[in-house]
């Protein structure tokens, strides 16, 4: 498996057939696993070998199918499925930090991320530093001999910021800290986290996976010892482990996801140079596009890819986003992303609305500016549909 590319992986990795020898992956919904016998249900309690479940909580096949799946698909040695992507960021900083470590994070961070880094990492005596993601030198004043673990949205949300994810390992593993990387907006189609310097990748399946808006999930990847020995333990024990029936619907996400995701960018990608420079812009912000400030790495680390969400800011301020977004026909009024159907989002009052206002600021989450994930609908339609949108605007 591992030398096949990566639609192959994405279609056979990790399929497990019952006796059945269903096509199908099969799901296991069992919350658990009968024993042959007392012996074994007492050896399986101490040391459950591969293929060898207990309960839900700890594993379950079609969950384990998924783990592998995606983890042939990152290059990572074993991954961990989790409830939600929530689940994952939590889970993943939680069973590594203890009292008295450092972290450092971008600051350009989703809500909920920000939320675990600020109130609950610090509540439990974690010491975290925020830095402008972008610029190096924050990041190497930043990090220190007890520096723990570094944390950043590869591609921010929503402003669209990438991160230089190899030359932040770099500075992340000269004082020994493990790089976290949340990697949601780059996708697991267009990144190579972990080639390129992460030790640990987070994605919530929720976005481009499941790709249909049906299910929350999330998932680690990393090295079989962080996987199996750190997170693990975290998860199965406080509750935070993927459910069997999310994880089929995210194995069967897995193998249509890489035609998905390069029409979803192909679209998004129209539709940003169609509206750059549109009199009723202010930004027009999609990493794929030359004047994106961080284009040339978007080159070297996206293979020239921008992603599936364009975001647009708009001159006329809150007023002028709310009449686009009551405007739009074809895309909808939401805030899921990497879903087959467009949605359009106003971060400042929904996704990010808890942030204090100068923080939006200094993000650039303006009063004007919408999310739009792009979909699967015809580029045309979409086109059209924003065309009258920004009319109405
Ligand atoms: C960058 C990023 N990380 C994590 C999450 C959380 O994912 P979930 O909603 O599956 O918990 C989101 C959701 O919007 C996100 O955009």
């Amino acid at each position: 498996m591992s030398d096949w590319k990566a639609r192959t992986k994405l279609v056979h990795g990790g399929t497990r057939r019952s006796q059945y020898n269903e096509v199908s992956e099969a799901i296991f919904l069992t919350q658990g696993f009968v024993y042959d016998t007392a012996e074994q249900a007492e050896e399986r309690f101490i040391k459950s070998g591969e293929d060898e479940f207990i309960y839900a909580r700890y594993g379950n096949p079609t969950v384990a199918m998924f783990e592998e799946r995606i983890a042939g698909l990152e290059g990572a040695e074993d991954a961990f499925a989790t409830a939600s992507g929530m689940a994952a960021v939590n889970g993943a900083l939680m069973s590594m930090l203890k009292a008295g470590d450092h972290v450092v994070a971008a600051r350009a961070l989703f809500g909920s991320c920000l939320y675990i880094l600020e109130d609950i990492l610090r509540r439990y005596g974690v010491e975290v530093t925020l830095v402008d993601g972008t610029d190096l030198d924050q990041w190497r004043a930043a990090v220190r001999e007890d520096t723990v673990a570094v944390f950043f949205e590869s591609m921010s949300n929503p402003t669209l910021e990438v991160i230089d994810l190899v030359a932040v390992a770099e500075i992340a593993h000269a004082v020994g800290a493990t790089v976290v990387v949340d990697n949601v907006f780059s996708t697991p189609v267009f990144s190579d986290a972990i080639a390129q310097g992460a030790d640990v990748v987070i994605y919530s399946a929720t976005k481009h996976i499941d790709g249909q808006g049906r299910a929350l999930g999330g998932v680690i990847l990393g090295t079989r010892d962080f996987i199996r020995g750190t997170v693990e333990p975290y998860m199965k024990h406080t509750g935070g482990s993927m459910s069997p029936f999310n994880a089929w619907i995210m194995l069967k996400g897995l193998e249509t996801i890489d035609l998905r995701v390069r029409a979803q960018a192909a679209s998004a990608e129209a539709i940003a140079k169609a509206f750059d420079g549109h009199e009723k812009l202010a930004r027009m912000i999609y990493p794929g596009l030359k004047s994106h400030a961080q284009n040339t790495l978007v080159q070297s680390q996206l293979g020239g890819k921008g992603g599936t969400v364009v975001s647009l800011d708009l001159k006329g301020g809150q007023a002028a986003a709310f009449r686009f977004l009551n405007a739009l026909e074809v895309a909808v009024i939401s805030n899921n992303l990497g879903d087959a159907k467009s949605i359009a989002t106003h971060p400042a009052t929904t996704t990010h609305q808890r942030l204090p206002e100068d923080q939006k600021v200094s993000l650039g989450i303006t009063p004007g500016l919408i999310r739009f994930s792009v979909g699967l609908e015809d580029a045309e339609d979409l086109i059209a549909d924003i065309s009258r949108a920004l009319e109405s605007a």
